[in-house]
């Protein structure tokens, strides 16, 4: 992707940072970091220069809440899960350039330094509070440490700084019937000093923002319109937790700054400490002060006001000219046969368990296949089921595999020679298709891009069925053979950001012996070299049967009993 004067496109490709109270869940992948995966990927085949970082959210209530219940320390807790879930991001072959973490030195140290300057720039004023207490647990109760009945849309699960069912930032004085999540007792309010973010002061510039931002898709366009137009409200910066960074305020000794204030800003920290890894410690620069970098944030619906106002009010405040998100990717949920994914009622499948059962490009295929783009999504064991064998394995894999046969049996196992006029109708066909395909990744619409690469598999299928070169004479059968094999060369390429490893296991049997992501994308439009010579085939997949299905569901049963 060569941008202005030729350059190449800078690109920040950004994934929400996983809660690690636990492991994190097929639809949190799916959401954020599987999502961001892909579309890594797919930028640095285009050419551009890539960071992509993500992290664990370590502060906050969730942990502390967690923590509490099984009766160890935050920190503990924390540490623990995190590398976890990092091994286990390597196993779903997540390219990151830096996973980081929010207890991570750099992070700590950038978020100091950044409120200092949004302190000094004004942006921040104390307040005196009442606030909801446990007077049994004794303990101040923020954000999750409360739930109650959301005023705005009655779900009575709502936290204390968030709904999660509309999505609508909350104060915990808004709740009705509010209860402490640790002991179930009723509060009381207390008073309390906290610092607050005077986000009604950047109104004006976030709306300019808002409005100005062409990229921004829809759902999070029309709910950050929705949000401004009520008009913005100071938000507490600090809190009175001891998990968390200490907030550096004059006279905030003791208080730590809310998780979101702080886990937004890691975006930034994490390429930082890329960089610094690297011994580029000011190359971070280039991406982040300059105004032509283009940034992608991977998150869920209920991500989206952090991400279109929040993060972008601090990086004004800050004054220091950060890049402003360019887009944010977001998904709607995820479920699991019309339920909430939730771990105490058992409702859902988890990156770990999936991992014991079915090989990872199986799940990464499925989860772009049944990714929630644009309305809720249901995950079932018959939909994944039947996903991977109609399309990856029946359609794909089979396409692949006749493909290479015909190599084979016909030509001795070399890329057959363009002769006559026998392919063109399926190359005019596969530039019609790369084309659309293309437009739907530029527009992370991954599951749009993977139905219509479906789509063109089956239009090789069609191509063979109708051809048949198996009953052709050589030279006829070469030109049906070259268009055949160019496509399952064009389909590696545009499979490799989705399922990696089956990409390079096609790539192999095409006969090349480097590694697919070191090609480009547009390597797609030509074809693989007459003569090449391909090793013997063999086939890439093996169908999921109902017993398959069976024995899944007991193994992960089996598994949770023994966690
Ligand atoms: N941990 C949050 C969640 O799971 C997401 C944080 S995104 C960050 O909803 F940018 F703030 F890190
Ligand atoms: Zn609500």
């Amino acid at each position: 992707m060569a941008g202005v004067e030729g350059r190449k496109e800078r690109w920040l490709v950004l994934a929400a940072w996983p809660y690690v109270h636990g492991v994190p869940h097929l639809g949190n992948l799916i959401g954020s970091i599987l999502s961001a995966d892909v579309a890594a990927r797919y930028l640095r085949m285009k050419g551009a220069e890539v960071v992509f970082v993500s992290g664990s959210d370590m502060h906050g209530t969730p942990i502390e809440v967690e923590a509490l219940k099984l009766g160890v320390k935050p920190e503990e807790l924390a540490e623990r899960n995190h590398e976890r879930i990092k091994k286990l991001f390597e196993r779903w072959n997540i390219s990151f350039d830096n996973y980081s973490k929010t207890e991570s030195e750099t992070h700590k140290r950038f978020v100091r330094e950044f409120y200092e300057k949004v302190y000094k720039n004004g942006y921040v004023f104390e307040d005196v509070v009442q606030l909801y207490y446990c007077p049994k647990d004794q303990l101040f109760l923020p954000d999750r440490f409360v739930t109650g009945t959301c005023p705005y849309c009655g779900y009575e699960k709502a936290y204390g700084d968030q709904c999660e069912n509309c999505g609508r930032l909350l104060e915990p004085t808004l709740l009705l019937n509010p209860r402490c999540s640790i002991c179930g007792s009723k509060p009381v309010l207390k008073t309390t000093k906290h610092w607050f973010f005077d986000l009604p002061k950047l109104q004006r510039a976030l709306e300019e923002y808002i409005s100005g931002n062409e990229h921004l898709p829809p759902n999070a366009r029309n709910m950050s319109l929705q949000i401004l137009k009520e008009g913005l409200k100071p938000r507490a910066l600090t809190r009175d937790n001891r998990w968390g960074i200490p907030a550096p305020f004059p006279g905030a000794e003791g208080k730590t700054i809310y998780v979101w204030m702080e886990a937004v800003l890691g975006y930034i920290s994490a390429t930082i400490e890329y960089f610094e890894a690297r011994g580029e410690p000011e190359r971070w620069k280039e991406f982040w002060l300059d105004p032509s970098t283009k940034s992608v944030y991977f998150i869920g619906k209920d991500n989206i006001p952090f991400h279109t106002l929040i993060l972008p009010a601090l990086l004004i405040a800050s004054g220091e000219g950060y890049v402003l998100p360019w887009t944010v990717a977001s998904t709607e949920y995820l479920l699991f046969r019309g339920l909430k994914f939730s771990k105490s009622k058992r409702v859902g499948v988890w990156i770990d368990e999936a991992l014991e059962v079915f090989p990872v490009d199986y799940w990464r295929f499925a989860l772009i296949a049944l990714r929630p783009e644009l309305r809720d999504t249901n995950f079932t064991w018959e939909e994944f089921q039947r996903v991977v064998n109609n399309d990856l394995i029946d359609n794909i894999g089979n396409f692949v595999h006749r493909v290479l046969v015909l190599v084979q049996r016909k030509f001795e196992g070399r890329a057959p020679e363009p002769k006559g006029e026998e392919g063109r109708p399926l190359l005019k066909e596969l530039e019609r298709r790369f084309a659309e395909i293309s437009s739907s990744m530029d527009a992370f619409r991954f599951k749009e891009a993977l139905s219509r690469i479906v789509a063109l598999s089956s239009s090789g299928n069609a191509f063979l069925n109708e051809t048949k070169p198996w009953e052709l004479e050589r030279d006829r059968a070469a030109g049906v053979v070259h268009a055949a094999l160019h496509l399952v060369k064009a389909l590696a390429i545009m499979l490799y950001p989705i399922i990696p490893s089956s990409a390079q296991r096609i790539w192999e049997l095409l006969g090349y012996v480097d590694s697919i992501s070191d090609h480009s994308w547009s390597e797609a439009l030509e074809p693989v070299p007459p003569g090449q010579r391909l090793p013997e085939p063999k086939p890439l997949f093996t169908k999921i049967s109902d017993e398959d299905i069976q024995a899944a569901i007991s193994k992960i049963e089996s598994l949770r009993a023994g966690s």
